[in-house]
């Protein structure tokens, strides 16, 4: 699969995990690679501030995200989620990566690769590590319920 830079990346019911909050965070995470995108393109004064925050809402938003799949996978009883959480961790680390380069010499850092980079394993993710869990969480949508009110919770 190659992407050019007119490649916007468009959640598909395919990718549905069967759980709402978190095709839901999926959603969102696609549309903050493909925010990037557009601020790689655009014309925008300050474009470097702006990748930047892109970048770091990003950053914030995944492990967002991964604790409360980490933590729906766990109540749900997922077998395989310490390999799961393993590839979350490499993933973490690959972006703060990124923005360490960019802090470093922003002048130098390659926003494109990083685009390209999210948008190849975040749909490459879904499509097999999580579509994975996917009968694992079905039918229990009570714990799933319960689970995702007391992460919001704590989260907030
Ligand atoms: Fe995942």
């Amino acid at each position: 699969m190659s992407l050019d830079n007119n490649d916007s990346i468009i959640w598909k019911p395919a990718m549905s995990v069967g759980v709402d909050v978190i095709d839901n965070d999926h959603k969102k995470l696609l549309n903050l690679i493909n925010e990037m995108d557009y601020i790689i393109h655009a014309d925008v004064t300050q474009k470097y501030g702006a990748i930047e925050s892109v970048i770091s809402e990003l950053i914030d938003y995944t492990i967002y995200h991964f604790d409360r799949e980490e933590k729906l996978m766990e109540v749900c009883g997922y077998p395989e989620l310490e390999k799961h959480k393993r590839v979350h961790e490499s993933l973490k680390s690959q972006v703060q990566t990124y923005m360490d380069s960019y802090q470093r010499t922003p002048q130098q850092f390659k926003p494109e690769a990083m685009r390209i980079f999210l948008n190849l394993w975040l749909v490459d993710h879904i499509m097999s590590m999580d579509k994975d869990y996917e009968s694992w969480m079905q039918g229990k949508n009570e714990i799933i319920k319960k689970t995702n009110a007391e992460f919001e919770t704590l989260s907030n």
